[in-house]
């Protein structure tokens, strides 16, 4: 391990224990925690300031600068750059909103819209590097579990990558719930051709499983419990502080799920801080829908800190407990994000306290009501990323945001992903609606935007378009 610039080690610090680069862990060997991967920052050529990676714009025909990932490599620096598998992920914006500050009452907030990925989510930013390590390891077939967008990034990768592996696809297997999946999403898996199982249960059932499968098959699992996927995500920040001139915002805001962003997003900061490159850090705000609040509970309920690995283990096995017995299941129309059991938990009560975080939640009503917003700007997004505009509009009513601070919303995935909501949404009314979304407490539409019904006749149209 000496030799390598680069290492994995468990997140526990209590136990530390280091791996080789190519050694292939969901989990420390020792311990069981999570891992991380570590660099040799002295080995590492670092840029002097971060503005220096600008410099990489000028030669974008080279696929590794091109790439919103890779353009910033020496600090995601695990493989020699003839492995990294890219497919042009992270050409993503940030934008201003104004009816969203409005909605929200801040002043400044901008949404990085992570939509604009090759397979539509943000998720494209940790599968490259993800497909990076698996073709280090000489991965032949891959798998991950998912509400949807996971599998939508992996059959992508899988197949779109063949021209850097000789030609040859990599066998994708994935596996979803029976229940919620956007069909935006599945559609995605099954045209790029991934072997799509479908199992009775929850995301939860198709994890465990999935975990599993990989094990006694050899299969090179892509989950976010795969470490090397959230050093792909850690460039989304480097994207928003690159498109911020690289002022550090005052808050970061994401919908939480499995935890995984959240928990890129603590490790980027704390690096590049501890590197020098930044001299303040942003703080970290997560949103959980309200049908699927895990984190929210144990956060805010039950008062969980990371406490510097110190945390309460035994705390979070009578919460999942607790809610096995009362069958208290995840139930959200954000369906990307309905999890009972977060796999990164313990990484984002790390990324919570290095970044001075908060836990929020939003009901299916706020978050639709968000989401009709963002669409307003005209960019959209699905239901679960307007978690995170929800969230900001909560927390600037509690105080927690104050309204001069600079806010950056991450909206995680596209509008297309889960159009039939949207649709709802905008033509129901009354009992429909009711009958339609009544079931996640949505009883209103305030933001529709309603299709006009009109017989095909000149005048009706044109009486249509009169106000
Ligand atoms: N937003 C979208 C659009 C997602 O698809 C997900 C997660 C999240 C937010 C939550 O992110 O897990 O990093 O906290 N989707 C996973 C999937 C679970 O299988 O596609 P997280």
């Amino acid at each position: 391990m000496k030799n390598e610039t680069a290492f994995q080690r468990c997140a526990n610090p209590a136990c530390g224990a280091t791996y080789g680069i190519r050694e292939v862990l969901t989990a420390c060997q020792r311990c069981g925690a999570l891992v991380d991967i570590a660099y040799d920052w002295e080995r590492t050529p670092l840029p002097w300031k971060l503005s220096d990676f600008e410099r990489k714009w000028a030669t974008r025909n080279n696929p590794l600068h091109f790439s919103g990932v890779w353009r910033f490599k020496e600090l995601l620096n695990f493989a020699p750059d003839n492995q990294v598998v890219t497919i042009g992920e992270g050409q993503t914006l940030l934008r201003g909103e104004p009816d969203v500050a409005a909605y929200t009452g801040v002043k400044s907030i901008r949404l990085q819209y992570e939509g604009l990925n090759p397979s539509g989510s943000f998720k494209d930013n940790g599968m490259t590097a993800g497909f990076t390590h698996a073709r280090m390891v000489g991965a032949k077939k891959v798998a991950c579990a998912s509400t949807g967008n996971t599998s939508a990034s992996m059959a992508a990768y899988a197949s779109a990558s063949a021209e850097v592996n000789e030609g040859r696809k990599l066998e994708a297997v994935v596996f979803v719930g029976s229940g919620r999946i956007a069909m935006g999403k599945l559609s995605q898996a099954l045209d790029y051709g991934a072997r799509t199982i479908q199992i009775k249960g929850y995301f939860d059932d198709a994890m465990r499983r999935v975990t599993e499968v990989s094990q006694s098959l050899g299969i090179y699992l892509l989950n976010s419990v795969n470490p090397f996927r959230l050093e792909g995500q850690k460039a989304i920040m480097y994207r928003v502080l690159e498109a911020l001139n690289w002022e550090v915002p005052d808050w970061i805001v994401v919908p939480g799920g499995n935890l995984g962003n959240s928990s890129a997003f603590g490790k980027a900061f704390k690096e590049l801080h501890d590197l020098g490159l930044v001299s303040r850090l942003p703080r970290l705000a997560v949103i959980n829908a309200a049908g699927a609040n895990t984190l929210y509970r144990l956060y805010n309920t039950e008062k969980l800190r990371w406490n510097g690995g110190h945390y309460d283990r035994a705390k979070v096995e009578a919460f999942y407990a607790q809610m096995d017995a009362e069958h208290r299941d995840a139930n959200t129309l954000a369906s990307a994000i309905e999890i009972n059991r977060p796999v990164n938990l313990s990484k984002c009560l790390r990324a919570l306290e290095w970044l001075n975080g908060v836990v929020g939640e939003a009901t299916d009503q706020e978050i639709l009501d968000a989401k009709a917003i963002v669409g307003r700007g005209g960019i959209g997004c699905e239901p679960t990323s307007a978690a995170s505009v929800a969230g900001v509009k909560r927390l600037v009513a509690d105080g927690t945001i104050g309204r001069d601070e600079r806010v950056v919303c991450v909206i995680t995935g596209h509008q297309l992903k889960a159009a039939q909501t949207t649709v709802q949404y905008h033509s129901l009314t009354g009992s429909k609606l009711r009958k339609e979304l009544g079931e996640f407490g949505v009883g209103s539409n305030p933001y529709a935007n309603k299709p006009i019904q009109v017989p095909n006749e000149l005048p009706a149209i044109l009486k249509a378009l009169e106000s």
